[in-house]
């Protein structure tokens, strides 16, 4: 990677310029963002994309030769230094989702005070204090008695969860259900079981960045499916398992993440039936399924379309509903795969925190009614940001969804990675479109939540905006968009 692509907001933050700069670069070096030669720009050059005088530069270099992570090669320029290299790439990994999760991050450290378009998180749910408040009182003295690992889960909440399965028309037993530290941890879960390093996995394209990373971590080569506005596209999906043989296929049908996608009841027949003739198992992830925007029943998973003892996972989480810091989340599935998945579970954290899985339980109980209110505050908030994108962004457009957490934004430009810089500098942090493709694509399209808290949502245009004329107007005064977002 680019290294200004690689430091991103590293202007950002309290220190002196070269300092700011300096960890910056010894950050993406330790995230292994750097190209494999390890080379670095010029100085001047480097001083000219980032708009700083060459001496902050020099002095940033400076720094880090004398700490032995770059180092001058006489006649060929600088480069990460060969040890530091080895050594920093080893501990950490680029991930697609880091650019999602890179203010979060920065926030725990109080770093700064970007507003971010980057995550697309719900409001707690009203009732979460109660919920807890209860859960002291009735649910603790029995958890605390026991020896604190459940690695499957709390029996009341696999109970609650395989409830809320039943109701809507998919039968499902306590014991078909293992509780996970949120879908992501789901994710993870099932792409360790399911994949051995090299196989195929058929993934929509474009998808949440933690699927990608999840299924690319444990060494799936993955493969797109073309997404529109009903969902994946299953059209040549008997073809595409023909010529793939994937071990899993990797979809999000109720409100896809990022384009809010319903998929439609034909498509699901039409996947489960591909998918059970064949083999292949099927990953579906329900984590935004309870964000929707009209009062219609959820719609049935694509397992309740397959036979019951077919390979259909089916992944949950709490956090779209009720609170992501519960880090609750729920995997559905027959044998044998739960039990490989609970192996899993085992050595990946002797299971999740009991307390929040009672309070979880507890708002599962109060489903019905928690809706009712969430879907009133989504149509609130998407109608808010719809009104608010259609008066400031010339040219921005986007389909209205049923449901989930944002909009699929195609911008007039063909290069969201640069724009993402510029909104950066103007205090507001998006996510460019390329962060959701496993085929580079996108590059034309961003992400826009709608469920931010009203002031936070209006903080973030008002800086988007002006990022938005600023990049606009320098865009058409200047041949090279890329050379604005240095
Ligand atoms: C599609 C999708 N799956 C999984 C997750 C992870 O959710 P959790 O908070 O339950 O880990 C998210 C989070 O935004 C998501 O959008």
């Amino acid at each position: 990677m680019d290294l200004v692509t690689a430091i991103g907001d590293w202007s950002l933050g309290d220190g002196r310029l070269h300092q700011k700069l300096a960890r910056a670069i010894e950050g993406a070096i330790r995230a292994g963002r750097l190209g494999a030669d390890g080379r670095v720009p010029s100085e001047r050059s480097l001083a000219r994309r980032l708009s700083v005088s060459r001496s902050t530069v020099v002095a940033a270099y400076s720094d880090l030769r004398s700490r032995g992570v770059l180092e001058a090669r006489q006649g060929s320029g600088t480069y990460v230094d060969r040890s530091a290299r080895a050594v920093l790439a080893r501990v950490d990994t680029p991930t697609k989702a880091s650019p999602i999760y890179h203010r979060l991050l920065a926030d725990n450290a109080g770093a700064s005070d970007v507003v971010s378009f980057a995550a697309a998180f719900v409001p707690p749910c009203d009732a979460l204090d109660e919920a807890m408040a209860q859960a002291v009182r009735a649910d603790l003295p029995r958890l605390r008695a026991g020896s604190g690992y459940q690695p499957l889960g709390v029996v009341e909440l696999r109970a609650a969860v395989a409830h809320d399965f039943t109701v809507v028309g998919f039968p499902t037993a306590a014991n078909d259900v293992l509780i996970t530290t949120g879908a992501q941890q789901a994710l993870n879960l099932c792409a360790g079981a399911l994949v051995r390093p090299g196989d195929r996995v058929l993934v929509e394209d474009p998808t949440y960045p933690g699927t990608i990373d999840a299924f690319a971590a444990a060494g799936a080569r993955l493969v797109p499916l073309p997404v529109d506005h009903d969902g994946v596209d299953v059209g040549g999906i008997s073809e595409a398992i023909e010529r793939h043989r994937p071990v899993a296929i990797c979809v999000s049908p109720t409100f896809h993440n990022p384009t809010g996608a319903l998929l439609a009841a034909h498509r699901r027949r039409t996947l489960a039936e591909a998918a059970a003739e064949t083999g292949v198992v099927v990953v579906e992830d329900h984590a935004l399924s309870y964000l929707r925007l009209d009062a219609a029943e959820i719609p049935l998973p694509i397992a309740a379309f397959a036979p019951p003892d077919a390979g259909f996972i089916v992944v949950g989480s709490a956090s779209k509903m009720f609170w992501s810091g519960l880090r609750t989340g729920w995997i559905r599935a027959p044998e044998p795969w739960l039990s490989r998945i609970a192996r899993r579970k085992v050595a990946a954290d002797l299971g999740s925190a009991l307390f929040d899985q009672a309070v979880t339980a507890r708002l599962l109980e109060a489903r019905a009614e928690i809706q009712v209110a969430l879907t009133s505050t989504l149509r609130e908030r998407l109608s808010a940001t719809e009104a608010a994108l259609s008066q400031r962004f010339d040219g921005w457009e986007w389909t209205t969804p049923t449901g989930g957490s944002s909009l699929w934004v195609r911008l007039p430009t063909s290069d969201t990675e640069s724009f993402s810089q510029v909104a950066l500098r103007h205090g507001v942090e998006v996510v460019p479109g390329t962060a959701f493709s496993v085929s580079a694509r996108f590059a034309d399209r961003t992400r826009i939540p709608f469920t931010l808290e009203p002031r936070l949502r209006d903080a973030a245009l008002e800086r988007l905006s002006a990022a938005w004329d600023g990049y606009a107007m320098s865009a058409s005064r200047r041949p090279e968009p890329s050379v604005i977002a240095t």
